[in-house]
Order: C-alpha cells, then structure tokens, then sequence
C-alpha cells in the first residue's frame, strides 16, 4: 500500500478528486496518510477532515525562519512514513532537502502543458491569463515529477484541452481542471502505486498492463 501525502494550500478540488478515486477505487494500492496545508484557513483541509483523513497545517508564519519550516515539514513527512507527495496546488517553493530526500517520489500537477507557460511566476489564474493572451487554441494540464528546478522534472502524464472562444481566465481554468487535472493526478497516482511508472535519465517509463491497456 502506497502512503501518500497530499500537500495543498487552497480549495483541495484536486485532493477531493483523489479522495474520491480511492474510494471509487479508481485508484487502488494507495491510502492518503497526511494532508498537509500551508495555510490555515484552506478548504482542502475541511475535505481531509469529511473522509477521515489527517490532517495538518504546516505555516512559515508559525517558525523563526524558512529553514526552521522546512525541518518541520520534512519531520512530518517522515514521521507519517510517506512513499509518494502530491503537490495539489501547493504554493510553496518545495526545499531542496526535500526534493534530496524524495527522489522521483514528488509529483506535481500544472494547469498547462508543459513546456509552455510553467516556471517561475506561472501558478494560478496567471497560467491561464498568459494562455489566452498568447491566443493558443489549445492548452491542458501536466503531472510531472519534481526536481531541483520550478516545473522542469520529469513529465508522466499530460492531457490537451480545448481554448474556446470567449474564454476567461476563470472559464479557462475551470475547463482545465474538469477535463484534465481531475482524471489525471488520480491516473498517475495509480499509475506509480501499481508499480507501473519508472524514471531513468529524466525520462518516465510506463508500462503497459499485461491485457495491453
Ligand atoms: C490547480 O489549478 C493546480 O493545477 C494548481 O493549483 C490549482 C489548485 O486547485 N497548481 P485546488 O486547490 O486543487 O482546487
């Protein structure tokens, strides 16, 4: 059994649809055993709470300086004995101790498809906004392994969504999240918890199930 920790600093949409996966069994030999937020006041925390799951706020606010906030969060992965983190819209600049310690066991959603529009200053409505400004037809979403870098880890799954006309920044994101990052954090996530998905050399394999699917 895979035990994950979802990490999270806003509305958890993207955790409740993991949530939901694990229940549906949509995603099987995985259990979330931490949620953790940055912010005290995120929604996903309340998610956490409704299905049992534990869950923490872990604030910089609450530590004389980042180093003392980065050991905290490190203690807490490793006292929860975590296999895989899931950064579901978590704003925070993850430690490099942490990326160190978590080798290829950190994956990332990103509301575009990478390489375009990611990196630093790219998280948000501000991904989306700079989408329709360049007036690209298509744009989705990425479930990337993280490194060293903002976005630049090793990419496991993405999924193309369709601009329409009159879209918003708002209409846009919202798109983005029903059509893609739903399906495919809880895809990749029973993807490595079934033992499918290996990294070497910055590529990702993924193996095919014995039927061929
Ligand atoms: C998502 O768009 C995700 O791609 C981005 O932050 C947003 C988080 O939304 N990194 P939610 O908190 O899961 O609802």
């Amino acid at each position: 059994m895979l035990r994950l920790a979802v990490l999270v600093s806003g509305g958890g949409t993207n955790l409740q649809a993991i949530l939901d996966a694990i229940e549906s069994g949509g995603i099987t030999n995985a259990e979330i055993a931490v949620v953790i937020s940055n912010n005290r006041d995120a929604y996903a925390l309340e998610r956490a709470k409704a299905h049992g799951v534990e869950s923490v706020c872990i604030s910089p606010r609450d530590f004389a300086d980042r180093a003392a906030f980065h050991a905290a969060l490190l203690e807490k992965l490793d006292s929860c004995a975590v296999d895989l983190i899931v950064l579901a819209g978590f704003l925070v600049v993850i430690p490099e101790e942490m990326v160190a310690r978590y080798q290829n066991r950190i994956i990332n959603i990103h509301p575009s498809l990478i390489p375009a529009f990611c990196g630093t200053g790219y998280y948000g409505l501000r991904v989306h906004e700079a989408a329709l400004a360049r007036g690209v037809r298509v744009t989705g979403a990425t479930v990337h392994f993280v490194d060293e870098g903002t976005d630049t880890g090793p990419i496991l799954l993405q999924k193309a969504v369709e601009v329409l006309p009159g879209d918003t920044p708002e209409t846009l994101q919202r798109r983005v999240m029903e059509q893609a990052e739903w399906k495919l954090l809880p895809q990749a996530i029973d993807l490595i918890a079934n033992g499918r998905v290996s990294v070497a050399d910055g590529r990702v394999t993924i193996q095919r199930e014995a039927d061929g699917t």
